[in-house]
């Protein structure tokens, strides 16, 4: 399904809100998932990331009230919110927080909100890694942002987002997501700096080739837990590394000899070379597509599941199955999983007119080794956080 390009379905929210509100919506935003080509793990670390906004997105339609009550109506869940703006407060049903979390980072940014209503839908599967909740936050904060009129950036967008994410739903996820989600554009991958903010548009010369992803369909419970706890080992990497090398800011200025040199503890030495080995697989990634040797790009992408299996420890079971049997075929460059780990999908470039033998394969070889049914997305790199018109 490809929501930016159908006018219908831009519709059908128009009148699902309507029909719940009794009002026409003002307006409505589109916010993509991302995929993320390389790059794992990297963001939070200083690093960079090589992430793109794809064809399966969130609606969000919004008008202003007259009062300063918020009322959130999810099509897709059939569940309804409501909350004042001068309580702020998690819903216990979790998908309107993260819309609760951006009107709290923009009011404690100073910025003048009044009560709105909205509706949300959306095509973006949950849990499988490919951010559907920092589309919802960005749907939120563009919309806001336009309905107010409150002259917020896309980069400043971004920020806030991401700190509504760490402070009111708890996780302590880096900026790609949100980054991916806002800037995405038609046909481009993003080289992001996560340090700097300095980013690069990067075309995505396929020929012949698509970015199929492999949904292992695990959700697994661990993510949020696990996905902290790996920053605090990182952050802990880094205090043993400063010890002997003080002048290291973070895990990017770091090289394989110092962390050989002043890391004692196993667990937290692997973490590390992780990182410091990916940093180095994405800048060589980005050189092997700038050289159109998707080849080699694929080999990387393969050489980072296995960073994030062993090094890291952040697959589970399925993934590495599934990154095992797209080894076995000759149409699929590289692959691997992607995003915070232990479920979601697996991001593999596959040839073309072999999808669909290849994708028949291995769903036959998941279902009957792991006895789970196995879905395919193929994506196209789409546009960025816009407006519906
Ligand atoms: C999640 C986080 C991102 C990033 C990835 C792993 O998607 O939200 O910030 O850290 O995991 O690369």
């Amino acid at each position: 399904m490809e929501i930016s390009a159908k006018k219908n379905e831009v519709n059908d929210i128009q009148h699902l809100f309507h029909n719940h509100f009794s009002e026409n919506p003002q307006l409505t935003v589109i916010s993509p998932g991302r995929i993320n080509l390389i790059g794992e793990h990297t963001d939070y670390n200083d690093g960079f990331v090589l992430p793109a906004a794809i064809n399966k997105a969130i609606q969000f339609s919004v008008s202003k009230r007259n009062d300063s009550s918020i009322h959130l109506f999810s099509i897709d869940k059939n569940e309804s919110f409501s909350t004042s703006l001068d309580s702020l407060h998690a819903s216990g049903l979790l998908w309107p927080d993260y819309v609760l979390g951006v009107v709290s980072e923009l009011k404690k940014a100073g910025y003048l909100l009044h009560g709105f209503s909205a509706a949300i839908t959306g095509n973006i599967p949950i849990g499988a890694g490919l951010s559907s909740s920092a589309a919802l936050e960005c749907a939120a904060i563009f919309a806001l942002n336009e309905l107010f009129q409150l002259g917020i950036g896309r980069l400043e967008m971004v920020k806030l987002t991401q700190k509504a994410e760490n402070n009111f739903i708890g996780l302590q996820c880096g900026i790609m997501d949100m980054f991916a989600s806002m800037m995405g554009k038609e046909g481009y991958a993003i080289k992001l700096d996560c340090r700097s903010l300095d980013y690069e548009y990067f075309p995505l010369k396929l020929d012949g080739y698509k970015i199929v992803l492999l949904d292992s369909q695990v959700n697994h419970s661990l993510a949020s837990s696990e996905y902290n706890t790996r920053r605090q080992e990182c952050e802990k990497g880094i205090k043993e590394i400063q010890k002997k090398y003080p002048e290291i800011i973070n895990l990017r200025d770091v090289t394989i000899e110092m962390i050989e040199k002043s890391v004692s503890d196993p667990v937290i030495k692997k973490r590390c070379l992780y990182i410091v080995q990916e940093k180095e697989r994405l800048l060589n990634g980005c050189k092997d597509l700038q050289n159109g040797d998707l080849a080699a790009f694929g080999k990387k992408m393969y050489e980072t599941h296995d960073g994030l299996q062993h090094l890291y420890e952040v697959s589970c079971k399925e993934l590495d199955l599934l990154a095992d049997e797209c080894r076995k075929e000759k149409d699929i460059i590289g692959a691997r999983m992607m995003g915070g780990g232990f479920g979601g999908c697996i991001i593999s470039i596959m040839k073309e007119d072999a999808i669909e033998a290849i994708t028949k394969r291995i769903s036959e070889s998941y279902q009957s080794k792991m006895n789970k049914d196995l879905k395919v997305y193929i994506t196209r790199i789409d546009a960025g956080t816009h407006i519906e018109k």
